[in-house]
């Protein structure tokens, strides 16, 4: 039956995502990140593949992360939030980078370059200690780049009312989160399998757990914060 294989491609980390028409349906496996179209028969009882599509079809660009109020997380269709609200309350930033190659990819080029983000940080082979470690609410005293290679997870931000804000990221996704944000990470699926990168002002990569309010980079977050520095959506 239908529901079944869609039952067993979510569990499988096949993520249904959208229904284009009506007997057709697109299907992204994130651990591949390939996409799939399938087509439906009239009765729904078969299943034909028709296409396989590479991640980074411009078709998908802009379309992919998802954000919601984690306090909403409960709810069976939570609402999600956009990435101009995600900025507006968090200051956090958003850009799609090109997985296959992203030593080359003229966005990825360009930020590293006006930020100076120079110093590139395996994030993988993650054992329990890393695993508590990024699930513990912290900041930076610089931003933190995270670019997803493989596997997929969460981030969860603080928004200017203290409330989580969850992010899924996957292949492809790079956030940027402010120095002096309070945020987390956990892995979704097999954490054998995640991949990510880290591009930093230098090797002296600090956490500060939370509640830490009194460093410089915190006070200055919040005034930012506060005085509408996020207000403008980026272009
Ligand atoms: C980090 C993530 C988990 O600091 O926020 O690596
Ligand atoms: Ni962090």
């Amino acid at each position: 039956m239908f529901s079944t294989y869609i039952y067993r491609c979510w569990r499988n980390k096949i993520k249904l995502l959208l229904s284009i028409a009506n007997d057709s349906v697109l299907l992204i496996c994130v651990n591949t990140r390939l996409y799939y179209i399938l087509r439906l028969s009239p009765d729904y009882s078969q299943i034909f593949f028709e296409k396989k599509l590479p991640y980074n079809n411009s078709f998908f660009r802009g379309k992919m992360v998802r954000a919601w109020l984690l306090s909403e997380e409960k709810v069976l269709t939570p609402k999600y939030i956009s990435l101009d609200e995600l900025y507006k309350t968090s200051g956090v930033e958003y850009y799609q980078i090109d997985t296959n190659n992203y030593e080359d990819d003229p966005l990825l080029k360009n930020l590293i370059e006006q930020r100076d983000n120079h110093f590139v940080n395996k994030v993988e082979h993650l054992d329990d200690s890393d695993l508590i470690k990024h699930n513990t609410e912290h900041y930076h005293e610089h931003d933190e780049f995270r670019l997803i290679i493989h596997g997929c997870g969460y981030f969860d931000v603080r928004d200017k009312y203290d409330e989580w804000l969850r992010v899924e990221v996957i292949p492809g996704d790079l956030l940027v989160i402010p120095g002096g944000c309070y945020h987390r990470f956990v892995v979704d699926g097999n954490v054998e399998e995640f991949k990510g990168l880290r591009f930093l002002k230098d090797y002296g990569y600090k956490s500060y757990p939370r509640p830490n309010d009194e460093m410089d980079c915190r006070k200055n977050y919040m005034r930012r914060l506060y005085n509408g520095a996020y207000d403008d959506p980026k272009e």
